[in-house]
Parts: C-alpha cells; structure tokens; sequence
C-alpha cells in the first residue's frame, strides 16, 4: 500500500461511516475539528450539490491541505472554513443552525480533557431541533498487537482517549437523547514508513516512540488502523 491507496481506504471507511451515521442529500452539516478536512469532503460529496458543510478548526495549520483535499473530491463550492474553538462557536454558528454536526477523531485531540463537556454542549446547541449529532473516535479496545500498537502511538505523542463510558455521559450531559454506538472495523494496514506520515506534525513522536518502545512491537506485528466507534444523540 502507498501513500495515495492509503488516503483512499480512509476516504472510503468515512464515506461508509458518514451514510450509516445518517448524513443525506440536501443537509446543511457542520464538521468540527475538520483537520485536513477527509471527514469533511466525505460529508460533503454526501449532501450533494444542494447540501452545504461548515469545517471548523481550532487551528489554521491544515488548511493547505484541507483546501487540496476539497478540491480534490471536488467539493470546493460547498463547503466552508471557519478558524474556531469548538467550545465556543457563537462568532461562527447560530443556534439551532445545522440539520447535523459531526465530528471525526476531534476528542483524542483536545488539549484540556474537561473541554469534553463544553464541546459537545455547542454541538447540541448549533443542530436542530430532532437533529443528530454524531461524534466518531477510535475506538481504544484494540483487538490485536496491531491495532494496540498505532493506539500506543497515538497516546505517546500525547493524544487524550476519552472511554466510551466519558462520550456518552458528556451526551447526555449536553441533553441529547436515544444515544447509540456503532463500530466500524477496518482492514487497514500501514507500513512503518506511511505509519510515520500518518502522524502528520506529529513524526518527531513517532520517531522518539519508535526507538524507545514500539521499533519492535511495528517490525513484528506491523501496524493497523484502528475499528472506529461513532456515538450519535437527537437533540429532543
Ligand atoms: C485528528 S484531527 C481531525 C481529523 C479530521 N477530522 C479528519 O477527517 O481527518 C483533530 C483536529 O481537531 C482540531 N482540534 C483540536 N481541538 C480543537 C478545538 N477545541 N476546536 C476545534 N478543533 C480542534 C485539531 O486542530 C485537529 O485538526
């Protein structure tokens, strides 16, 4: 697998997790924690050229790639960048203002665990009335060396990993109702070298990470992209 067959296995996995998680044509959506915006060109080619997706981050350091990933998939026109906090996003979203609000593996990035709370409170004030929120994180029970490896990983360069048990309690606690996870497994497998690129601004972890515990442990069981776990509440 290269570089290219690996951005496409992603893309196919949030494809496949955004329709079951209810995105349809026409929708307006808001992506928070938008990255280098996969998850937000996934939501986008599923709206269609009738729906629209507003990508927030709280950083502007992807946005090169976010804007190549949208034109890319060819979803330029419907899709907007906002630079924002998501437990606080007043300045850019009005209440009740999205048919949906979604999140890809936003959690495992925040910088203060207690934001949690406040994050998904803004995601149930800015979806509408009957709306569905629906967060997707790792999911952390890994089902082998492989997936416990890249979970390793991830938590040595300092990614916080919220339980599912956190998830849903910060759900109910934003008033959301008839909450319900799902997994999705994957068959992803990465090399070493492309383990590394998916780390992103984060190499210089993979490195440390790799000569003082998990050289080994990647050599011999290789590495895999982890089953993902989608929690989704209506706001009542
Ligand atoms: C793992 S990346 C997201 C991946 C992306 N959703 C995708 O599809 O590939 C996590 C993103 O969350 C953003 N982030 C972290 N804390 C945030 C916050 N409080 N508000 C908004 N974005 C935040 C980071 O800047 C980063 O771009």
């Amino acid at each position: 697998m290269d570089a290219e067959m690996l951005e496409t296995a992603i893309f196919r996995l949030k494809l496949e997790i955004v329709r079951k998680i209810g995105v349809r044509k026409g929708m307006t959506v808001v992506d928070v924690g938008c990255g280098q915006g996969g998850f937000t060109a996934a939501v986008a080619k599923t709206v269609g050229k009738h729906g629209k997706v507003l990508a927030v981050d709280i950083s502007d350091e992807y946005l090169d790639e976010f804007t190549k990933r949208v034109d890319k998939y060819h979803v330029k026109e419907r899709v907007t960048f906002s630079q924002a906090d998501s437990a606080d996003l007043r300045a850019v979203v009005s209440d009740e203002a999205a048919d949906m609000v979604v999140s890809y593996r936003l959690l495992e990035e925040l910088k203060q665990a207690r934001d949690i709370d406040k994050i998904v409170k803004e995601m149930a004030r800015i979806v509408k009335k009957h709306g569905r929120v629906c967060i997707t994180e790792l999911s952390t029970k890994a089902k082998n060396k492989a997936e416990e490896t890249y979970i390793r990983l991830h938590k040595e360069s300092g990614d916080c990993f919220f339980s599912p048990d956190e998830i849903v309690e910060a759900m109910k606690n934003a008033k959301l109702t008839r909450i319900q996870t799902r997994l999705f497994d994957t068959n992803i497998w990465f090399s070493p070298e492309l383990a590394k690129q998916d780390m992103g601004f984060a190499q210089v972890w993979f490195d440390e990470a790799v000569e003082k515990s998990l050289g080994p442990l990647i050599e011999r069981y290789g590495m895999k992209y982890p089953a993902l776990q989608t929690f989704s509440g209506i706001k009542a």
